[in-house]
């Protein structure tokens, strides 16, 4: 529909395009203008739906698209080749280009939530400490000020807003809930990534930086399964949280935690890992490194698709969970479910980059 026209019915200079959007179940029309994403256009007009990264990394704005055509944009990295044959879109990086119909059922929202609004957190940070846990990861501890708690899922992250923009960057968060007002986040510095280039020099205890959330679905299902855990580089983060969270509660669970690197100068927390493997006698780990040659190092060696493919012949009644690089989770997939291993219990976090 054009929502400006000339007094000749031709469309004025400065038309605007907008398309429609019923958004089920709820039956509820919305209007989203020429260049704005579904979730945007939501957000804009009051109403919730559920999402995490914003730009295609993580997948919890997926929905069905019942009807119309939408032009994505940016990544759709967590969408299957599979589930987007099916009709399924993220609703964060799809753009109408007719009108349309959305169905969000997937999101199990109950119609008081769906129309309470967005309900991500704005919280206020301080920044209490900067480590450096290898050549190019950093980890970065907030103390939140105001708020200052956030009752937070272990796994789940936070976007951070890149200081002096509005533009966020999503993180995981590594420390456990019960650590009130503390995040813990665990950051690769990407060469010409904004909020790296913040970290590498301009960074200062003290600093404010504004966070959103908590966001994300990667976070532990209640399940007698045992778990497989597979991180890469950084993806380390959302594991560590749920291993320090299953600590404090006390109620473990059996774990394979498989951690692949470069080289053994990208290994970081190796101690607190034996410490938690101490502590839960059924978490079982292994760190993997894909260019070992000339390095002093007993330990798995290749990709950790490989490691994986040695290990388990068949990986049937696991719960999977993934975080890392884009290409670990894309090759790690589908090795999984052909194993055994049901889509439905296959979850990842993609640290797909957030290019503007
Ligand atoms: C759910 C989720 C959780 C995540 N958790 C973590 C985590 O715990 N730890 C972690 O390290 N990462 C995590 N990530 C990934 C992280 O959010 C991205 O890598 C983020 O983009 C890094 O921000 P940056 O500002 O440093 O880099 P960006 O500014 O986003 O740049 C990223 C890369 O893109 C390139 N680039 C930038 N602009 C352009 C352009 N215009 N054209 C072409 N290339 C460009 C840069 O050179 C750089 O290599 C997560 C991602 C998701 C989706
Ligand atoms: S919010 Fe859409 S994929 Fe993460």
């Amino acid at each position: 529909m054009t929502s400006l026209q000339t007094a000749g019915g031709l469309p004025a200079a400065e038309e605007t395009v907008t398309h429609s959007v019923t958004v089920q179940p709820f039956a509820q029309e919305i209007a989203c203008e020429e260049g704005e994403t579904v979730l945007e256009a939501a957000v804009r007009q009051g109403l919730f739906l559920r999402y995490g990264c914003r730009h295609g990394g993580c997948g919890t704005c997926k929905a069905l698209l019942a009807d119309g055509e939408v032009a994505t944009s940016g990544s759709s990295f967590a969408l299957s080749s599979g589930e987007r044959a099916e009709g399924w879109v993220l609703l964060c990086s799809s753009r109408p280009v007719a009108d349309c119909v959305v169905d969000v059922t997937s999101m199990e929202l109950t119609e008081d939530e769906f129309r309470a609004g967005d309900q991500v957190g704005t919280f206020e940070a301080e920044v209490v400490e900067v480590d450096a846990l290898t050549h190019d990861i950093r980890g970065l501890t907030l103390l939140l000020r105001e708020p200052p708690s956030m009752t937070f899922r272990a796994g789940q992250f936070v976007n951070v807003e890149v200081p002096g923009t509005t533009q966020v960057r999503s993180y995981s968060i590594a420390n456990a809930p019960q650590d009130d007002g503390r995040v813990e986040l665990v950051i690769k510095l990407l060469p010409g990534g904004s909020f790296s280039a913040y970290l590498e020099s301009a960074v200062a205890v003290g600093d404010r930086l504004r966070l959103h959330g908590p966001l994300g679905e990667l976070k532990l299902r209640l399940s007698h399964r045992k778990v497989l855990m597979v991180a890469g580089g950084s993806g380390l983060a959302p594991f560590l949280s749920i291993l320090r969270d299953m600590e404090r509660r006390g109620r473990p669970r059996d774990v394979e935690l498989l951690y692949g690197a470069r080289r053994r100068r990208d290994l970081y927390r190796l101690e607190e890992i034996e410490r938690l493997a101490a502590a839960i006698p059924s978490l079982v780990f292994t760190p993997v490194l894909s260019d070992a040659d000339g390095e002093d190092w007993s330990g798995e060696t290749g990709l950790v698709t490989e490691l994986i493919a040695r290990r388990f012949p068949t990986i049937e009644g696991y719960d999977a969970y993934l975080a890392g690089p884009p290409a670990m989770i894309e090759a790690t997939v589908p090795l999984l479910t052909d194993r055994g291993v049901r889509p439905a219990n296959v979850k990842f976090d993609a640290f797909v980059p957030s290019v503007p």
